[in-house]
């Protein structure tokens, strides 16, 4: 395998490559980690931890999948809750870890409840050897009913007061690691910044309820009949989680590490360039393996060497200046559906969906009959407003495009 230089410097440390192990099931035990350093993740974010006191009851089930069409998992619904492992036990596992894997960065996500015990766990992740710390005000489930997780990262008060506690302990960077569930996430992010924190870590799952079992009506995951709302992760949350990246990079100005629906090193580009300086993942390596590292690495060295740039640094935030209100969009740029008649299928779907979810502006050809078109459709430029749905359920890449329309002018 080509082995392309990503090294990257992420608030200060210097990474083998952007792509990080999210805390997550992939991060929680020192043997799980060095199979994913093994196979080429840059670092890793040791599944949250508690002190000893914090008792971590878990359910079962915990994990359900959203299936739609022929894929089983577009999102992963989970209510686990932060690692149950006893924490002398990690931090020892953490110690052996760094010594045996001294380029790959360590980081070890934590939670706490009042200023001591934030300020204990931070001594002892440190003394571990912790490169950098990740503080998790995020989970959705489970630590909000105890005032902990996503109930700090949607106070913007308790956020500042708790980073500053744990920025005051430290001696590593601190990363915040907020939540999607709130409406702006940019004031919340600027108090993270004036705590002095190093950066940012966003988004942890989105707070979902997955379904219902229709024969049962037990809500799913089903856990003994009940369930509860937990957090949705996975490919679908990839848009709402660039739209954070991207808004806290823009915006706030701090590092932002990006996480949230990456799979492909496509995904992971799209990160970078929405501003995000290492990416990490967690629902594709429960999936498909810690080996999905390998594509990443060597699709984004392809990439960069195709666009002529040195590193991924350079693709850093490039995207943003492009990122603007809806106002701000041109008016004077229009375009027209133009349908390529020989990657055509014939099947229909862009006729179906322009009737019902357009404008009426696609129909197969009235006049056809014979000449072998008659199931290319033709496209009525003066009903099409371009609003790019045909494209969009298109099953043929590149057969519909959208074409500027020449000037009126
Ligand atoms: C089963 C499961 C457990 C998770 N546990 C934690 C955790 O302990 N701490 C944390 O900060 N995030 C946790 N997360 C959230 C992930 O780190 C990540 O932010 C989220 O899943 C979005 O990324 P993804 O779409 O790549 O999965 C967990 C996610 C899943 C699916």
């Amino acid at each position: 395998m080509r082995k392309p230089d990503l090294s990257i410097e992420f608030c200060g440390v210097r990474f083998p490559n952007p792509f990080v192990l999210a805390a997550a099931p992939p991060t929680d035990s020192a043997e799980m980690i060095a199979r994913g350093f093994d196979a080429g993740w840059g670092g890793a974010v040791v599944k949250t931890l508690g002190l000893e006191h914090v008792e971590v009851n878990l359910v079962s089930p915990m994990m359900a999948g959203l299936a739609y069409e022929d894929k089983n998992l577009i999102g992963l619904e989970n209510i686990d809750l932060i690692s149950n492992r006893h924490l002398p036990e990690v931090l020892q596992e953490v110690s052996e870890l760094k010594k045996r894997y001294q380029e790959q960065v360590l980081i070890v996500s934590m939670m706490a409840g009042t200023e001591d015990e934030w300020k204990e766990i931070t001594r002892r992740v440190q003394e571990a050897g912790a490169d950098m710390i990740e503080c998790s005000f995020s989970c959705p489930h489970g630590m909000p009913e105890r005032g902990m997780g996503s109930a700090v990262g949607q106070d913007a008060a308790l956020t500042y007061e708790r980073a500053k506690w744990v920025v005051e302990a430290a001696s590593v960077p601190v990363l915040i690691k907020l939540t999607p569930n709130v409406t702006d996430i940019r004031p919340i992010a600027q108090k993270v910044k004036e705590a002095g924190a190093a950066g940012i870590t966003c988004i942890n799952t989105l707070k979902g309820l997955l379904g219902f079992d229709l024969d049962t009506f037990a809500p799913i995951p089903d856990v003994g009949g009940k369930s509860t709302a937990g957090g949705y992760s996975g490919p679908a949350i990839k848009p709402i989680a660039l739209r954070f990246v991207s808004d806290v990079a823009k915006d706030v100005g701090i590092p932002v590490a990006g996480v949230g629906g990456v799979v492909t090193w496509r995904d992971a580009a799209e990160f970078l360039l929405a501003g995000a300086g290492i990416v990490q993942v967690c629902t594709a390596v429960m999936r498909y393996g810690y080996d999905i590292v390998e594509e990443l690495i060597e699709g984004l060295g392809y990439y960069l060497e195709e666009k002529g740039l040195g590193t991924p640094a350079d693709l850093v935030g490039r995207g943003l200046p492009n990122v603007v209100s809806h106002e701000a969009l041109s008016r004077d740029y229009k375009v027209v559906a133009s349908i390529d008649g020989d990657l055509c299928v014939g099947c229909g779907a862009c006729i179906v969906a322009c009737r019902d979810g357009g404008h009426q502006a696609i129909e197969f050809p009235e006049d056809a009959a014979g000449t072998g078109n008659e199931r290319i459709p033709g496209v009525d430029e003066e009903k099409c407003i371009g609003c790019g749905f045909c494209r969009t359920v298109c099953p043929v890449t590149g057969c519909i495009l959208m074409k500027e329309r020449e000037s009126e002018a």
